[in-house]
């Protein structure tokens, strides 16, 4: 039994460094990738607050692929470049995005999403996954969540 007590009172920094040690102890000495990030995805919902959606989206090919999150049934394949998901993944760069409706071609999954944070997975210089957080609160997100959740790609980077 994992039980990490997550404490959603702590300051971002301490709650971020809290939830990128638990990762790191998740995956240890796991090899299999997608039990890596259906457990990421678990942790990261139990310690991150006010989220409707946590979760992995896969480089498959040229494009995004769903993987292990927590949330609503989600759309399945993102190109490059579209969305906020297939921006991160073409910039290999965070995207934090204060208010979804005012992102050029954001992709609606589930429509209580307002805000939303999405950090690619680099291995070798090369985008493997993006992990996407969705708020159901407007400007949920800012540059402490971005740092601390690099922190958990990290952690995925050798994970997945
Ligand atoms: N909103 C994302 C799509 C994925 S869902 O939020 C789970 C985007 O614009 O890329």
């Amino acid at each position: 039994m994992y039980d990490f007590a997550a404490d959603a009172n702590l300051p971002k920094p301490e709650l971020y460094s809290a939830l990128a040690r638990a990762a790191d102890a998740l995956v240890q000495g796991e090899p299999d990738p997608i039990a890596n990030m259906a457990n990421l995805a678990a942790v990261i919902w139990q310690f991150v607050p006010d989220l409707n959606w946590a979760g992995f989206y896969r480089t498959v090919e040229d494009e995004l692929v769903l993987g292990p999150f927590i949330g609503k049934p989600a759309c399945i394949r993102i190109p490059f470049g579209r969305g906020v998901c297939g921006t991160a993944a073409s910039l290999g760069a965070t995207q934090v995005v204060p208010d979804v409706h005012a992102f050029p071609g954001h992709i609606a999954c589930d429509a209580y999403s307002r805000s939303e944070l999405v950090v690619p997975v680099l291995r070798d210089g090369r985008v493997i996954a993006v992990i996407d957080l969705d708020s159901p609160t407007p400007g949920r997100f800012d540059e402490e969540d971005a740092a601390g959740m690099q922190l958990v790609a990290q952690v995925a980077s050798l994970a997945i």
